[in-house]
C-alpha cells in the first residue's frame, strides 16, 4: 500500500474517475505566445502530467475581449484557440492525466488599457490602479454567452471539465463582493442579487457542456478584508452557486488580490504557516453535500496532503508551487522517494517573481522548471569527463548535481564545512528557514548522485593539480559588499552577514542603508528588531524593498509596521560620520541633509563577486561568482 492511501487513491469528481487525489491547481504562467499555447507551455503541463499528477488546471483562459490576455493569460474568444487547446490536452492525456479549461474574466482588475473595463460598478480597483464601468444588462448578457461559448471550445479540444473562476477578486468575485458591487438593480444589493450574475454565468455554461462533463468552480471562501465578503455570507453564497451550475465540485481558495494583504495571504510567502485554509475547505465541504472538494493553499508536502483527505477537510488536494518546484512529486511520493523531492519552500522568486517581471515561470529550486521544452531530462553524456566545481552554494550544488546525473565524475570542493554558501546563513534569519530545506535536499542529492565532495577544503592550485579536472566550473559566489559609501568601514558600520551570524549590535539606533531593495536589508532589519535594537531602512528609491516580490514585500511591510521599524525612502547615504551620523542626500533634489543619532550602521550592498582563485584555469562560471 502507498505510503499516502488517501492522496493516491483513484477517485471521481462528477463522472470523472481521476487516477489519485492531486491536482495542479490552475496558474498563469507567463508561456504561451499571442494568448495560446505554445511549444514551451505544452512541455511544462507534459511534464507535469508525466509526474503522475491526476488533474491539471490549465492556466485561466479569458472568455472575452474586455479582459485580454496580458501577462502571457491564454485566450479563448473565438474557435481558432480550438486546435492550440487540443495540442495541450493531448500532450497530457499521453501521459494518463486529466485536464480541465479554466474560465475566467478579470473585470476591474487587469491593466487592459485601451480596451473599455467591464465590471460590477465603477469601483476603482487597487491592484492595477483602474477603474472600470458598471455593466449594463447587454453587456452581462455578451459575459454569460461568453463564458459558456468557451467552455464549449474547450470541450470541443478534448478538456475533460471545466473550472469557473469566481474568486481573487475578478469580475465574478466584483459582483459577489459587497466592496465592489454597488448596484441597485436586481444584480446588486441582497446576497441572492450579488449572485445573481454569476449564477447566471454558471447555468448557461452547465447549458452548454451539458449534465455528463465535470464542472466546478474557484472561489474565494472568504474575500480576507474587513467589509468584504467572510467565511458565514460565502457559506450561504455556495449553495446557490452549486443548484446554478449543478457543480459536482469546488475549488476552495480565498482572498482579492485588489488588497495587498489579502493577495498575500492566498499566496503565502516563506515566514506564514501550512494550510492557512483547511478550516475555510472543512466549513464549505459542510454546507454542500454530495459536492466534492478541491482545497489547496501551501499545503507543501504529501503527507500533509494525505492527512487533510483522511481529516476531512477536502476530497482532493491542490498544489500549485510544490509541483513547479517539482513536477515529479507524485511519482516519487508514490514510489517512496519523498527525499527526493525538490521541496517548494515559498521563497515567490522564479515563480510570482518572474511572472510579475513578464518573463515565464520558473524556480529557484529546479532551474528545468518552465524549460522543459530546451532541456528535457538530463541526458546521457558523450564523452564522460571529471568535472570539479570550486563552491558548494547553490549554483555549485546545482552544477554539480547536473552534470553526476548526465555521468560526469564530479568532486565538489567547498572551503566551509557545511554546503549552503550565503543562502545557509540566510536560513538562519528570522521567518527565512525554510532555505534550509532545499540546502539539505541538495545536499542528499549529491550524495545520491555519487559526487565526491570535499567540505573544509580551500580549491588551491595544488589541489586542482591533484584532482586534474578537465573541466572547472567556478561556484564561489559573492562577497558582501560595502558598496561607496564614505566612512563604510568604521568598526560602528556592519554588513548582513554580521550580523545574521550575531555579531552585529545588540541594542541602540540602527540604520540599514539598503542598496538593493531585497531580502538582505529586510531580513537583516527583523534580525537587528529581535536583538532589541531600534531600526530605521534608509533607501534612495522610492520604497523600501521595491524590489521584493509583490508577496515578500507585503509580508515583510506588515512585520516592519508591526515591530515600529522605520523607513526612509528617497535618500541616498553619501557617508557615515562619526559620531553616528548618516549624509544623506535627497534622490530628486540632491539637497543634503544629517541623520544623527545612530549607535551603528549596516550597509545591505551588492555582494562583489570573488575572483577565481590564483594558477586555477577555470572553463565555466555559475551563479554569482
Ligand atoms: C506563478 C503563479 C501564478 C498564479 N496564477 C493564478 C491564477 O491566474 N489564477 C488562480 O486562480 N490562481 C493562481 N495562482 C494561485 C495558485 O493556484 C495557488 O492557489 C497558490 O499558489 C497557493 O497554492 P500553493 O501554495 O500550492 O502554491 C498562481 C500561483 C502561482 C505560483
Ligand atoms: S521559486 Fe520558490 S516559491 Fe516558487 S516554486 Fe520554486 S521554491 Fe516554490
Amino acid at each position: 500500500m502507498s505510503a499516502f492511501p488517501h492522496l493516491f487513491a483513484p477517485a471521481r469528481i462528477g463522472r470523472l474517475t481521476l487516477r489519485n487525489r492531486l491536482v495542479l491547481t490552475g496558474h498563469g504562467t507567463g508561456m504561451g505566445r499571442d494568448g495560446g499555447p505554445d511549444a514551451r507551455m505544452i512541455a511544462y503541463y507534459a511534464a507535469r502530467a508525466a509526474g503522475g499528477v491526476g488533474l491539471i488546471m490549465l492556466g485561466s483562459q479569458q472568455v472575452h475581449p474586455t479582459s485580454p490576455g496580458i501577462t502571457g493569460l491564454l485566450t479563448c474568444y473565438d474557435d481558432a484557440a480550438i486546435p492550440r487547446l487540443a495540442k495541450l490536452a493531448e500532450a497530457v492525456h499521453a501521459h494518463g492525466a486529466r485536464i480541465f479549461g479554466y474560465l475566467s474574466h478579470m473585470g476591474s482588475a487587469t491593466t487592459a488599457r485601451p480596451v473599455a473595463l467591464w465590471s460590477a460598478s465603477a469601483v476603482h480597483e487597487q491592484k492595477y490602479g483602474e477603474a472600470a464601468h458598471a455593466m449594463d444588462a447587454a453587456e452581462i448578457a455578451e459575459i454569460v454567452t461568453a463564458f459558456a461559448a468557451a467552455a464549449r471550445r474547450n470541450l470541443a479540444a478534448g478538456m475533460d471539465g471545466i473550472e469557473v473562476h469566481c474568486g481573487h477578486g475578478l469580475l465574478l468575485q466584483q459582483f459577489l463582493s459587497p466592496l465592489t458591487n454597488r448596484r441597485s438593480d436586481s444584480y446588486g444589493g441582497s446576497l441572492e442579487n450579488r449572485a445573481r450574475f454569476p449564477a447566471e454565468v454558471l447555468a448557461a455554461v452547465r447549458a452548454a457542456i451539458g449534465a455528463e462533463v465535470p464542472f466546478g468552480i474557484r472561489f474565494s471562501a472568504d474575500e480576507l478584508i474587513e467589509g468584504g465578503l467572510d467565511a458565514a455570507e460565502m457559506r450561504r453564497i455556495v449553495p446557490l452557486l452549486v443548484k446554478a451550475g449543478a457543480l459536482d465540485y469546488l475549488d476552495v481558495s480565498a482572498g482579492n488580490d485588489g488588497d495587498l494583504v489579502s493577495n498575500m495571504l492566498h499566496e503565502p510567502p516563506m515566514g506564514l504557516p501550512p494550510a492557512p485554509f483547511a478550516d475555510l475547505a472543512r466549513a464549505i465541504r459542510a454546507v454542500a453535500p454530495g459536492v466534492s472538494v478541491i482545497h489547496g493553499t501551501r499545503i507543501p508536502d504529501t503527507a500533509l496532503a494525505d492527512q487533510l483527505i483522511a481529516e476531512g477537510a477536502t476530497d482532493f488536494v491542490g498544489m500549485c508551487r510544490p509541483l513547479i518546484a517539482d513536477p515529479e512529486l507524485p511519482a516519487k511520493a508514490m514510489q517512496g522517494r519523498g527525499d527526493a523531492v525538490t521541496p517548494c519552500v515559498a521563497c515567490e522568486q522564479a515563480c510570482f517573481g518572474r511572472l510579475f517581471r513578464g518573463r515565464h515561470i520558473s524556480c529557484v529550486g529546479n532551474p528545468r522548471t518552465g524549460r522543459e521544452a530546451e532541456w528535457p531530462a538530463e541526458t546521457p553524456a558523450a564523452m564522460p569527463r571529471h568535472v570539479v566545481v570550486i563552491g558548494g552554494g547553490p549554483a555549485g550544488m546545482e552544477a554539480a548535481l547536473v552534470a553526476a546525473r548526465r555521468g560526469h565524475r564530479v568532486t565538489l570542493v567547498e572551503a566551509q564545512n557545511a554546503f549552503g554558501g550565503l543562502l545557509r546563513l540566510a536560513a538562519t534569519a528570522p521567518t527565512r528557514g525554510e532555505w534550509a530545506q532545499l540546502i539539505a535536499h541538495k545536499a542528499a542529492m549529491l550524495e545520491q548522485a555519487g559526487v565526491a565532495v570535499q567540505l573544509g577544503r580551500v580549491a588551491d592550485a595544488a589541489l586542482l593539480a591533484a584532482l586534474a579536472p578537465d573541466d572547472v566550473v567556478l561556484a564561489t559566489g559573492a562577497a558582501p559588499g560595502r558598496g561607496d559609501i564614505a566612512g563604510a568601514d568604521q568598526p560602528w558600520v556592519f554588513t548582513p552577514d554580521q550580523v545574521i551570524r550575531g555579531e552585529g549590535p545588540r541594542g541602540g539606533r540602527v540604520a540599514v542603508i539598503d542598496l538593493e531593495d531585497r531580502m538582505p536589508a529586510a531580513a537583516t532589519a527583523l534580525a537587528l528588531h529581535q536583538a532589541g535594537c531600534a531600526v530605521t531602512i534608509v533607501t534612495r528609491s522610492p520604497l523600501v524593498g521595491q524590489r521584493l516580490e509583490i508577496q515578500n514585500f507585503t509580508f515583510m511591510m506588515r512585520e516592519f509596521f508591526r515591530r515600529g521599524i522605520e523607513q526612509l525612502p528617497h535618500h541616498a547615504c553619501t557617508a557615515l560620520e562619526q559620531p553616528g551620523t548618516l549624509l544623506l542626500r535627497n534622490a530628486y533634489t540632491g539637497a543634503m541633509r544629517r541623520a544623527a543619532g545612530f549607535d551603528a550602521a549596516v550597509i545591505a550592498a551588492p555582494g562583489v563577486a570573488r575572483p577565481p582563485p590564483a594558477g586555477i584555469v577555470v572553463t565555466h562560471v555559475v551563479g554569482d561568482a
